[in-house]
């Protein structure tokens, strides 16, 4: 029986035939670590990876096409510039081993281009006169320098055929340039280029019908719009909808997402975060459905491919598109095609694979792709190289199974060890059963889940209830013992904190678990936050008391947005700069850095001061593996506490440098 008949029955874009309808968003990934923002081998081994999955569409992200008015991500490619030719060709033919077309995304920032990233004689151009959020002035674009921007879109359209791209996608999305002209947030212009939606229109046109004069008939053209801007006075879904039929013969299909960079609270809803539902956006793309006749791509939080099934069944869709989860695993196609959808890794939409680009929304950019839930992103090149030496068969020993072991034991089978996985407790995972009490958590759910499931699907013997003792050890003879017993939460040096209504949020496991309607929460990293948001969401009162002045520190980019907001819109206290002097049965004592002293009135008091390593045990493993002569490696919280993407990275390398 064929799985998901409509997500793999082919569709025609143009002249080219898809072989599924699945496609990999753009995604940029030049400007993470390439100097002259050429594509790095890295770069290409990203790619190539996500054609291995078996996607039929995947589309290189913003690429500039006029880099002296216009570069928004540092070294970001340009198509103005032939030296991109040989790494985007080498690209293109390494994608196109797996039967998938390559399209690439040509964008010109306009207005939001940042001036540290132009050459000395750049400026920065868009549709009015303005000073941009960078404090760069921004120039009204005359004719002129519409017609040199228009040809400067043909002529990389024009150079991406000659590299081999299959068909471009024309960004008029997002905020950039063709949005600015199209959204009267932007376009102030009072000539015919301004006011009506056709006059707002018209260098998008323009641009449009240059690329298909350069390119011809049969270079499919796709054209990515926000549905809507999701901002007051921008562009709405029913102006989208006109514009879209009035483009429409001049493209061949439509890629639909949400929000614009101009307000950058949208970002929440164009990388929708775990508060939204998967496929928040798809309402927006049905809408373009409705008016045009080519093929509709839907975008935005997609993960599942029974959801992806259903929304083409019913027409809301003719493709969709994914871009983090794509990053999560490149192979939900294939797994999906073999049904084998349980063991996709499911993307917990924490924003860590972003969090190197997004300038300005993070201080420090890191240059890396990295993804919590998928150890092989970042390092994808060594892995290859790996790959190529023969390894001799040996016998791993895992002590815990949480993500960290579970990562460790599908690393080691992969590179052909025999793998035994202890688990003291009677279930995998139980370090993130937290999410199955949260309900805005039920990514990770699923990603637990789906780890679970490939285990049970594998070679790895599992031992539920068993702690890796000395005994153990003795009688196993591995190899090589990995510790992944992770970490105890961490209990502050408070007065009265041994009192009954202390509860921890690091080994709260069920729902309900916290009594009473007013919660003190002490601790505002991501953990209490996230708790104290469930609290409200659930209509209690709860306050939270964090140390240093900033909540949820240590969350990425666009979740950290993402929490902020949740925090504001349920009106939850936060006390920062503040520290718990006492826990009293009526609540909690708190002091400010004036050392000013209040007492918060609670029923409960939850503790989410973190989790520290299980260092004696770990230690008492190590010395007993010392003593047999056998190798030990920590990994996980029991090592260093710290988010997925270390327990889950930790140990899928120690499971594969066996
Ligand atoms: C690492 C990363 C890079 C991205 N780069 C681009 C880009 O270059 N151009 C673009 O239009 N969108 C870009 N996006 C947005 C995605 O194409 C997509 O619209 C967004 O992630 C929402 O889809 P998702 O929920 O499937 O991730 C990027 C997203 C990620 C995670
Ligand atoms: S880093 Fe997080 S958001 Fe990005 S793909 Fe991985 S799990 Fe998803």
């Amino acid at each position: 029986m064929k799985h998901y008949p409509y997500l793999f029955s082919p569709i025609k874009i143009g002249r080219l035939t898809l072989k599924n309808r699945i496609c990999v968003s753009p995604m940029t990934i030049t400007g993470r670590g390439e100097e002259k923002g050429y594509f790095a081998q890295d770069n290409i081994d990203f790619y190539t990876t996500l054609a291995r999955g078996g996607a039929a569409l995947l589309t290189i992200g913003e690429t500039g096409i006029h880099s002296r008015t216009d570069a928004c991500h540092p070294r970001m490619a340009h198509l103005d510039d032939p030296g991109l030719l040989p790494s985007l060709t080498r690209l293109v033919d390494s994608v196109h081993q797996y039967d998938t077309f390559v399209s690439i995304e040509l964008v010109h920032s306009g207005r939001r281009a940042h001036p540290a990233y132009l050459p000395d004689n750049g400026e920065v151009w868009g549709p009015s006169p303005s000073v941009n959020h960078y404090g760069a002035k921004v120039k009204e674009m005359t004719e002129e320098m519409m017609n040199e921007i228009a040809d400067a879109y043909a002529e990389a359209a024009f150079m991406a055929k000659f590299a081999g791209v299959d068909m471009v996608m024309i960004h008029g999305g997002h905020g950039w340039l063709l949005d600015q002209f199209l959204s009267p947030l932007n376009n102030k212009r009072t000539d015919e280029y301004g006011g009506s939606l056709e006059n707002r229109a018209r260098f998008p046109i323009m641009v449009l019908d240059r690329v298909r004069a350069r390119c011809g008939r049969n270079f499919p053209i796709e054209y990515r719009i926000s549905g809507s801007e999701l901002i007051e006075g921008g562009l709405e879904e029913e102006e989208m909808a006109v514009f879209a039929h009035m483009i429409e013969s001049k493209v061949d299909s439509f890629h639909v997402s949400v929000g614009s960079f101009h307000d950058p609270a949208t970002m929440v809803r164009m990388f929708p975060g775990p508060f939204f539902p998967n496929g928040v956006n798809i309402p927006y793309a049905a809408a373009i459905k409705k008016a045009v006749s080519v093929p509709v791509t839907g975008i935005g939080g997609l993960s599942d491919p029974d959801d992806m099934e259903k929304l083409l069944e019913e027409e809301k869709v003719d493709m969709v598109a994914m871009g983090r989860q794509m990053i999560a695993d490149p192979f939900l196609p294939k797994k999906a095609l073999k049904g084998k959808s349980s063991e996709i890794a499911h993307c917990i939409r924490c924003m860590r694979c972003n969090s190197g680009a997004l300038i300005p929304y993070v201080p420090y950019p890191n240059g890396v792709v990295y993804c919590s839930v998928n150890p092989v992103m970042g390092r994808l090149r060594e892995i290859a190289r790996e790959n190529s030496f023969k390894t001799v068969e040996k016998k791993i020993l895992i002590a815990g199974g949480g993500p960290a072991g579970m990562q460790a034991a599908l690393g080691a089978l992969e590179r052909g060890h025999k793998v035994i996985l202890c688990e003291a407790s009677d279930s995998l995972g139980k370090t993130l059963s937290y999410s199955d009490h949260i309900e805005f958590k039920q990514d990770i759910r699923k990603f637990r889940d789906s780890l679970i499931s490939r285990i049970e699907d594998s070679q790895v013997e599992v031992r539920m209830n068993t702690v890796v003792t000395p005994e153990l050890i003795r009688s196993a003879e591995p190899d090589l013992v990995i510790g992944a017993i992770g970490g105890d939460p961490f209990i502050p040096p408070i007065e009265g904190i041994a009192d009954n209504n202390v509860l921890y949020a690091a080994s709260m496991h069920r729902s309900g678990a916290v009594p009473g309607n007013n919660t003190v929460i002490i601790g505002g990293g991501l953990m209490g936050c996230e708790e104290a948001i469930a609290l409200a969401q659930d209509g209690k009162n709860v306050t939270i008391v964090e140390m240093t002045d900033i909540i949820a520190g240590e969350a990425d980019g666009g979740l950290k947005q993402m929490i902020d907001e949740k925090i504001a819109y349920y009106k939850i206290p936060v006390l920062t700069g503040c520290s718990c002097r006492m826990i009293t049965e009526d609540g909690a004592i708190v002091k400010n850095k004036d050392g000013e002293e209040r007492m918060l009135a609670a029923d409960s008091v939850l503790i989410a001061a973190g989790v520290r390593p299980k260092d004696s045990e770990t230690n008492r493993l190590r010395d007993t593996c010392y003593d047999l002569g056998i190798d030990f490696i920590a990994v996980g919280d029991c090592k260093k506490t710290g988010r997925i993407r270390e327990a889950t990275a930790s140990g899928y390398f120690a499971g594969r440098n066996a």
